[in-house]
């Protein structure tokens, strides 16, 4: 295994904020597992027009290569940003930085979330879209910590299923950094 990340990942590993992290998942695992989400949920769309709306930040990298791969040309694509953190207090609640602006009354919605951990981000934002009149509202996330879950429901679509371990890279950030590595990596154990 080790060889092998050795031959894929340009870094073996990567000290960022007084934190190691080592290779955990290659560029090509991704791949792999995007085309095959993507797949999925082409099939299972009951209309050629479903609305996909990315959170952002940390999906944007997953919700590109996956719009590609599900190539449906009658389908849109918005953005949302929820935060859990104004300023540097924590508000205990999600506070909605950017709203959507698109009428999705009676239509196809699939939200494309990065990860799910504790599944509070995921629970608000079905909250908010449900309440938008939407025909249903499905969740493609890349990542799924099942460990972690505290609220809401299990993601339709899953990438990844991860033990509760903190990752970095392909969107997701440490104090916003990192999120531009095309592959991602784990937390390495004190020794
Ligand atoms: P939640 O706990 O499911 O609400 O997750 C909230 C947000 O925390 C996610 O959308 C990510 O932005 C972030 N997050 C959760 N786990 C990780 C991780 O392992 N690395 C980086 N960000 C994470």
């Amino acid at each position: 295994m080790r060889q092998l990340f050795q031959n894929l990942y340009p870094m073996d590993e990567i000290t960022i904020k007084g934190l190691t992290f080592e290779p955990y998942i290659s560029r090509e695992e991704i791949a792999k597992q995007v085309e095959r989400v993507a797949a999925e949920v082409k099939r299972d769309c009951v209309t050629d027009s479903p609305i996909f709306v990315c959170v952002l930040k940390g999906a944007f990298m997953f919700a590109a290569d996956f719009y590609r791969a599900i190539d449906m040309p009658k389908s849109e694509i918005a953005f949302i940003r929820y935060k859990s953190y104004l300023g540097t207090e924590s508000t205990g609640e999600m506070n909605k930085i950017l709203g959507l602006n698109d009428d999705i009354t009676g239509r196809e919605v699939i939200i494309i979330e990065d990860i799910v951990d504790t599944g509070l981000t995921a629970h608000a934002l079905r909250q908010d879209i449900e309440a938008m009149s939407p025909m249903s509202v499905k969740m493609v996330t890349l990542l799924y910590k099942p460990a972690s879950l505290k609220v809401g429901k299990v993601p339709e679509y899953v990438g990844f299923e991860i033990p509760p371990k903190f990752i970095i890279g392909y969107g997701l950030d440490l104090d916003e950094q990192v999120r531009g590595l095309k592959e991602i990596y784990v937390l390495k154990k004190e020794d």
